[in-house]
Parts: structure tokens; sequence; C-alpha cells
């Protein structure tokens, strides 16, 4: 399924260019970060490499293939979140996979555990938190075994502990030899977790680079201006 490529990638709805030509290289190993301002066409970008999205102009590839197999999994902003207990909604993306029913549930409950959720598993998925919703959509998305995890703003709306349980799991996630594309306007988070940064703007991919490098040496006026409007405080960059 490696590597990832897009190539002259555009998305123009109703004559709009969200996306105009976006170039972008993914390997298998790490947690990729997508950073932008709103509405520059992160969530857009992983759809389309989700395959939820069709890729009208341009190039989509997933290794040799040209759609997207099973081994993806996404998680969105909001996850969804049926009205069964929280044990059968960890073991909802299982479904496809054809295992026994003991199996699933088997994994369910193992997932449930690594996210802390072990205790709620009998009761009513409804009934979660909003950082225990994003716990429980990572449990099910990782329960799948997924060679590939996409994540939209996974840590959106929730409490600094509850950021760091989400980040702890999305690193045990990374561990297990997955990789992760994920996107945040948290750019600590940022800083904790990506080893590479995809900065959008103006509809490409301006900046590639590892995160290190990204966040104390961003090449483009467009990264610096991002960086500086996004944190609380000033930095400057010695141009
Ligand atoms: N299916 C669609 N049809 C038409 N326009 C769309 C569709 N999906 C997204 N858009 C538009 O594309 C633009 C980019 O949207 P997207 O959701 O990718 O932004 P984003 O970078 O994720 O922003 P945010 O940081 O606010 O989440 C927006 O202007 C949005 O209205
Ligand atoms: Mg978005």
């Amino acid at each position: 399924m490696f590597p990832i490529e897009l190539s002259g990638v555009a998305f123009r709805p109703q004559g709009r260019n969200v996306l105009d030509g976006l170039d972008l290289r993914l390997d298998g190993e790490g947690i990729s970060i997508v950073l932008g301002p709103n509405g520059v066409g992160k969530t857009v970008l992983l759809r389309m490499i989700a395959g939820l999205l069709p890729v009208r102009e341009g190039r989509l590839a997933w290794g040799e293939a040209s759609r997207p197999d099973a081994a993806i999994a996404m998680v969105f902003q909001q996850p969804m979140i049926l009205r069964s207990s929280v044990l059968d909604n960890a073991a909802l993306g299982m479904k496809p996979l054809r295992l026994a029913r003991g199996e699933r549930l088997r994994r369910a409950r193992d997932m449930l555990e690594r996210v802390g959720l072990a205790d709620r598993a009998a009761d009513s998925a409804r009934l979660l938190s909003g950082g225990e919703r994003q716990r429980l959509a990572l449990a099910r998305a990782w329960a799948v075994r997924p060679r590939l995890l996409l994540l939209d703003e996974p840590t959106a709306n929730l409490d600094p502990s509850a950021v760091d349980a989400v980040e702890r799991i999305i690193r045990g996630i990374r561990t297990d030899g997955c990789k992760v594309l994920m996107t945040t306007h948290n750019l600590g988070q940022a800083t904790r977790l990506a080893d590479d940064i995809v900065f959008l703007a103006d509809g490409r991919v301006q900046e590639h680079a590892p995160a290190q490098q990204f966040f104390a040496r961003p090449r483009s006026a467009a990264a610096r201006r991002f960086i500086q409007a996004e944190l609380p405080w000033r930095i400057r960059f010695d141009e």
C-alpha cells in the first residue's frame, strides 16, 4: 500500500480551488501530521486517501494499487457511536473481517483494555463523554489492525488529561507498526507526536519535512506566519 503518492491532485467544488495541484508522498512508517489553516483541505485530503472522496483530477496511488483496501481505517472528529454497548461499538469495525464472533469480542475487549475503557464495556456507548468517545473510536479503528490509520483532529474539544490519554494511544498504535496520518490544530501536539509535518496552504503541500526541522526552520513564509498565528506566544524565526 506504500508509498501513498498524490500528484497534481485537485479538488474544485463549484469551481473553487480548494486543492490545486497537490503533490505528496507518504511512506509506511511513523506519524505524519497535516497542518494548515481552516478550510485549506486537510479533511478532504484524508477522505481522498481513505477512498471516501473520489479523485477527479490528478493521481492518487496506494503503492501498486489504484484504490485503497481494507487496511485503512479512519476516525472522524465526531466519531459515530451506535446505540449499543461500548463493547459492541468497539467490535463494529471488524464486521467485514469475517472473524468468528468470539475472536471479535476478544479483540474488542483487548482494545478497550488498552484505551482504558474495559470497565465500561457493558455500558451504553451513548453515555460516554467526548474524550471517552474518542478513545472508543480509536479502539474500534485499532482493532481492525490497519496498516494506515487516518485521524481527523482526534483531540479537538478534549481537556488536557484526555488529550494526553489519546496521545498515548496514538503512540501505542504507531509502536504496533501502523502508519498514522492525522490532522490537528494543536501545535504542541504536533511537536509531541509528529515524525514529519505536511504543511498545506493555497491548495498545495508547501512543506513536507521532519517535525523538528519544520518547527525550528520553517522554509516558507506561509509556514512561519501559520506557526506564529497559532501559538499563544510570539516567536521570531531567523530569516
Ligand atoms: N464534499 C464536498 N463538496 C463541496 N465542498 C467541500 C466538500 N468537502 C469539503 N468541501 C470544501 O472544501 C474546503 C476544505 O474543507 P476541509 O474540510 O478539507 O478543510 P480543513 O482543512 O479540514 O479545515 P478545518 O481545519 O476547519 O477542519 C472547504 O471550503 C469545504 O467547504
Ligand atoms: Mg477538517
